[in-house]
This record gives structure tokens, C-alpha cells and sequence, in this order.
């Protein structure tokens, strides 16, 4: 695929994404303050960068890519809900999410975090009840299990929490690897190992592609990091220097802004070699690459 249609592809699969959230929370039976709640953040918008990794690896391997939907959308629960704590007063205490008032903001704090719970637990059933016969038990097993250590202490819970303890302490690189890796690297590798699963990959392929998502997982986050600092409100939707004030450690911060803009080709240029080494189609994750080192939101 041409750039145009790989664009194309992107906007309708993120169209379809995004038709497709709101119809999960309509169907809850759930006080309509939870439910609300729910949809206030999940329809603020956002890049649907994880879902689309997941529809990207199914296109990768000729797969259709209303398989995946289910888990796309499951996934953007979940890290809908990492938002919404991650900006509460207890923890990054930011005002400003998806260009809106954070939901703690809107609808105060019990409800805010009753709506990450309530998103976390819902993504699960969305996960297990999916797609009737076309997806076997097995399969489901195992993406509900990998989506668990994701998503939880060995996954992005314990990177958030090493997050927080690190703040006002200097890190060495691999100490700051870790918390990257482990806060955003873990259920944005996820998106792929998901779309890899549902396509029926073979051990090999999954392995190449584990480290294409673990470097492009770092990537995302120093390039969140360098927003922080060269981005604006307007065009990121949230607050630029949340993490000097918060005393976070970076790659900026240790390795200056430079230091980390050349970190940021490096680990793009690994997931691109890992990318290329698999033996599928490479237009869309090439592309999302590129996305995802350039981006200014
Ligand atoms: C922001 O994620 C939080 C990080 C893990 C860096 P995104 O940059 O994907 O945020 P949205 O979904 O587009 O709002
Ligand atoms: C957040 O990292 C990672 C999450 C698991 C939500 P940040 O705290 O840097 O994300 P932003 O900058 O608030 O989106
Ligand atoms: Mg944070
Ligand atoms: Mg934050
Ligand atoms: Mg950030």
C-alpha cells in the first residue's frame, strides 16, 4: 500500500474503533453516573494508537481485521482507565486529558476511580465473550492471561508504581528503562502479541515481534516525555510540564533533550530491523513507526 491508502486504512479502522466503544457502554445495565463516566473519557478522543497496532498486525498477515475489534476496544479500555488514575490529584494530579477537564474534574474522584475500575473489569468480559465460535477457548485464554500480565503488577500497574516511588530520585538508564518499559511498553506490545495471536503467528514471529513492541514501546514514551517539554496544550490535549513538576525522571531529564531525541531514532530503528525480519506484510506497522517517532500529540 501507497501512503495514501495506508492512511486510508488507518482512518477507517479508527473510525470503526471509535463506532464501535460507545455501543459497549450503551449495552452496560449500570447507574447511568458510571456509565457516563465511562464514555465522558473514552469518546474524549485520543490517537487509538494500541488499537490500531492490533488491526495493523492483523493486516500484516492478510488477516480481517474485524476479528480483532473486540480486543482493540478492550484495550483502549484499559488504557483509558490507566488515564484517568494517572492524572488524579494522588497521582499526577493533571487538570486537562483528550483536550477536556480530567474525569476526576467532572465528575469528582470516587466517581473517576469507580470509572478506571469499572473499564479495567468490563475490558476482561469484552475479551472472554467475544466473537462466539470464531475465536476457540484456547485463544481466548490466552489473551485474556497476556492481557492480565500487561496490564497489571508485572506490566503497566508496576511500572506506574515505580513511577511514583522514583519521583525526586535519580535513576540510571536502566532503572528509567524499566519504568518506560513496563508503564506503556507493556500493553502497547500487547496490541501486537494480540493481533499476532489472532492471526495464528508461529513462536518465531511472535518472538521478532515481541522485541519490535518492546522497542517501540520506549519509543512511545520518550517521545510522550519530549512532548512534556516542546509540545503545547492545545495541540497535546494535556499539560506540558507535568512531569518537571512532578519531579519525574525522563529521558530528557537525564539525558537531555538531545540524548533523548537520539534514543528515540534508536529504538525506532531496532522495532523497524525486528519489524522487517518477520515474514508478512510491513505497510501499516512501518508507517504507525513513523507515527509514533514523529508525533506532536
Ligand atoms: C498517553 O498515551 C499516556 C502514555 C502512555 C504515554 P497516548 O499518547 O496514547 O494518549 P491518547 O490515547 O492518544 O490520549
Ligand atoms: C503514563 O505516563 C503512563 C500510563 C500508564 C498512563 P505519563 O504520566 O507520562 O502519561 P501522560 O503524559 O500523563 O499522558
Ligand atoms: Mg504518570
Ligand atoms: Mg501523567
Ligand atoms: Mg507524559
Amino acid at each position: 500500500m501507497g501512503r495514501t491508502e495506508v492512511e486510508q486504512f488507518l482512518n477507517n479502522q479508527k473510525k470503526n474503533i471509535e463506532e464501535q466503544l460507545p455501543t459497549y457502554i450503551s449495552q452496560l445495565s449500570a447507574p447511568n453516573i458510571i456509565k457516563d463516566a465511562m464514555h465522558y473519557s473514552l469518546e474524549a478522543g485520543g490517537k487509538r494508537i494500541r488499537p490500531l497496532l492490533l488491526v495493523g498486525t492483523l493486516h500484516s498477515f492478510g488477516k480481517d481485521e474485524s476479528i480483532g475489534l473486540p480486543t482493540a476496544c478492550a484495550i483502549e479500555m484499559i488504557h483509558t482507565y490507566s488515564l484517568i488514575h494517572d492524572d488524579l490529584p494522588s497521582m499526577d494530579d493533571d487538570d486537562l486529558r483528550r483536550g477536556k477537564p480530567t474525569n476526576h474534574k467532572v465528575f469528582g474522584e470516587a466517581v473517576a476511580i469507580l470509572a478506571g475500575d469499572a473499564l479495567l473489569t468490563y475490558s476482561f468480559q469484552i475479551v472472554s465473550e467475544s466473537l462466539g465460535d470464531q475465536i476457540s477457548p484456547e485463544k481466548k485464554l490466552l489473551l485474556v492471561t497476556e492481557l492480565a500480565k500487561a496490564s497489571g503488577p508485572e506490566g503497566m500497574v508496576g511500572g506506574q508504581v515505580a513511577d511514583m516511588e522514583g519521583e525526586g530520585a535519580v535513576l540510571n538508564l536502566d532503572e528509567l528503562e524499566y519504568i518506560h518499559h513496563h508503564k506503556t511498553g507493556k500493553l502497547l506490545a500487547y496490541s501486537v502479541i494480540a493481533g499476532a495471536i489472532l492471526a495464528d503467528a508461529t513462536s518465531e514471529q511472535l518472538e521478532k515481534l515481541t522485541q519490535f513492541a518492546h522497542h517501540l514501546g520506549l519509543a512511545f514514551q520518550i517521545r510522550d516525555d519530549i512532548l512534556d517539554i516542546e509540545g503545547t496544550e492545545v495541540v497535546l490535549g494535556k499539560p506540558v510540564g507535568s512531569d518537571t513538576g512532578n519531579h519525574k525522571n525522563t529521558y530528557p531529564a537525564l539525558l537531555s533533550l538531545e540524548g533523548a531525541k537520539e534514543k528515540l531514532t534508536f529504538h525506532i530503528d531496532e522495532a523497524k530491523r525486528f519489524l522487517y525480519s518477520v515474514d508478512m506484510k510491513h505497510d501499516i506497522l512501518d508507517y504507525m513507526c513513523n507515527l509514533i517517532a514523529s508525533r506532536d500529540h
